[in-house]
């Protein structure tokens, strides 16, 4: 339970004692600057209102109750304005909070008491192409969202809803033929040029052209020496992706991949089924689901095609035709999806469709979980100088390459290949904090300096919060488990920065609930700030410090740099003890 949760209980049991009705809310929030206690109950006037009674004379009973109830947990209470109760914690309660997350292995984190089938879907690159920057947040917001939820104790399920399928795929796998037959050892080393290489082979070519198309039509009735050679396609592709996943830190695996392809069998029975209930109609050859719900520029239903009339399936068919497997096979009570805004309306579409026939019920939270693009100085979608996408193979090499820049620059006593994967992880990290502490839901400009800036909300400033904990620890020359004294709260510093760190499991809940990590890395940071006004003004190390508040302090060091290094964990960036 966290403090928040605590001190909801006691005050409610107050309210009660106070015969306020039951149903009335306590309203707890940290207490937002001086004068306004470590926390603040803005119980009082809700109810005064609802009874019609004194604000303030109602404060003062739920105070008077409150008393015997916090004893022990809060020192002070007073009430404040017009009847807010300011809460001070007691420092010896906050010190044995403290030192019970300090030894716990989870940080005295609870796991949540109804586990969710959760299901992911994230990444989801076309395989036809070399993984992008268009790619990127989906698949690292996705990952801190999976890692964060199983973290809590839920059955995460992954889904890679890759594209794998679609009409490209008779040119890749014709030219991938050619290729084949001419030399041998065909490895897909640059994605990107096979698929010019296909592409031009395709626009040039009249006699390839149409063996791409005649390979479609085979690869789609199920042919099996075109099956053959699109899975041959597929396993070069994923394992481009896979190599993506493993320089990203990003804990996607083989068995993770769900792609279009799979849905195919359900495809046809899907559209039937759409069409029995009376949901799709046909309409130009097409068939069609129409929404009175979204209305087109003519003020007409608008439509989402689910079956061309070449007979040929799309991206809508497979994703109603994945939901209802999540929902049927996978058990899913939560389906996240993380997709670029631009997506929003066909997920709206998908959604709508789903419910209607009755493919998921309303205990199930069906989420797009939508995030803005990731730009260019110029605000302009991030680009090559000269106006290509950029690889995100090699947006990843320049990272790393850049941060060892910097990491050489600081460096007093590393050797190269304490260097070598320093840079690594600056640089990785850099890239995917720079990201993940944007609000989800914006647009943000990629900024090489100031994601690799050692000074305010960034990675490599995380980092070097970290190796200072370890620095202090190595000088000190003594392990944390070797800690045993009690931690004293003894100063303001150290006091703010106790309940600043005690608050980690109710961000972490925000951030499960809303998807949204920049919350925990705004927490992270004010963490690391925190940190540095407590070491100003708190020597651990210095001569003439009594040994008990000298490891008491280190405790609070350590229970700092743990709450960093799980709290970066859970968004997929590694630490590293000296930098
Ligand atoms: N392959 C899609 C794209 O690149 C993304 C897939 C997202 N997931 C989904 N279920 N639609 O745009």
């Amino acid at each position: 339970m966290n403090i928040r949760e605590l001190l909801n209980e006691k005050v409610l049991t107050a309210m009660h004692a106070c015969g306020i009705p039951a149903d009335l809310p306590a309203l707890i929030a940290p207490g937002k600057k001086a004068g306004f206690g470590d926390y603040q109950a803005n119980c009082a006037m809700g109810a005064a209102k609802a009874m019609g009674t004194n604000p303030r004379e109602l404060a003062a009973k739920i105070v008077a109750a409150l008393q015997p109830v916090l004893a022990g947990i809060a020192d002070k209470l007073e009430i404040a304005g017009p009847g807010f109760i300011n809460i001070d914690l007691n420092p010896t309660w906050l010190g044995e909070q403290i030192a019970n997350a300090q030894v716990d292995a989870r940080l005295n984190i609870a796991t949540v008491s109804a586990p969710q089938n959760v299901v992911i879907d994230y990444s989801g690159p076309n395989l036809a192409k070399e993984m992008h920057v268009g790619h990127l947040r989906s698949t690292i917001i996705g990952d801190a969202l999976a890692r964060l939820l199983e973290f809590q104790g839920n059955k995460v399920i992954r889904q890679n809803h890759v594209g794998d399928w679609g009409t490209q795929f008779g040119m890749l796998i014709a030219e991938l033929e050619e290729q084949l037959s001419s030399n041998k050892e065909m490895d897909l080393k640059d994605l990107e040029v096979f698929y010019q290489q296909a592409k031009k082979h395709f626009d040039d070519d009249a006699a390839f052209a149409d063996k791409a198309r005649s390979y479609v039509v085979r690869l789609q009735s199920g042919d099996a020496d075109m099956l053959k050679l699109w899975a041959q396609f597929r396993e070069l592709s994923l394992k481009h992706s896979n190599e993506i996943y493993k320089a990203l830190n990003v804990t996607l695996k083989s068995t993770d991949v769900c792609g279009e392809s799979f849905y195919n069998d359900d495809l046809a029975p899907l559209v039937k089924d759409l069409q029995q209930l009376g949901l799709a109609v046909e309409s130009e050859g097409a068939v069609v689901v129409f929404f009175e719900e979204i209305l087109n520029r003519d003020g007409e239903p608008l439509g989402m095609i689910i079956q061309k009339n070449d007979e040929g399936f799309l991206y809508a068919t497979t994703d109603l035709a994945a939901l209802r497997y999540r929902v049927n096979k996978l058990h899913a009570n939560r389906i996240m999806y993380f997709i670029d805004a631009r997506q929003s309306l066909h997920m709206q579409q998908v959604f709508l469709t789903s419910k209607k026939a009755k493919f998921v019920d309303d205990q199930v939270s069906l989420e797009h979980l939508a995030f803005g693009t990731m730009n260019g100085a110029d605000g302009k979608p991030f680009k090559t100088r000269t106006g290509g996408t950029v690889k995100l193979a090699d947006l990843l090499i320049e990272a790393v390459e850049r941060a060892e820049t910097l990491v050489r620059e600081r460096a007093t006593d590393l050797s190269d290949a304490e260097i070598t994967e320093i840079a690594r992880k600056v640089g990785i990290g850099s890239v995917k904090y720079s990201d993940l502490s944007k609000t989800r839901t914006n647009d943000y400009i990629f900024s090489w300096e100031s994601m690799l800036s050692f000074e305010g909300n960034t990675a490599p400033y995380m980092q070097y919060a970290f190796t200072r904990v370890q620095s202090i620890f190595r000088k000190a020359g003594v392990t944390p488990d070797s800690l045993t004294s009690n931690i004293v709260i003894g100063t303001e510093q150290e006091k703010t920065l106790a309940i600043k760190l005690l608050q980690f499991s109710e961000v972490l809940d925000q951030v499960a609930r809303e998807a949204l990590p920049h919350l925990l890395c705004t927490y992270l940071y004010e963490i690391a700030s925190l940190y540095m006004t407590f070491y100003e003004a708190c020597p651990i190390l210095k001569d003439g410090i009594e040994p008990e508040i000298r490891d008491s302090r280190l405790r609070l060091c350590h229970l700092v740099a743990r709450t960093i290094e799980q709290g970066l964990d859970l968004l997929g960036i590694e630490v590293m003890d000296r930098m």
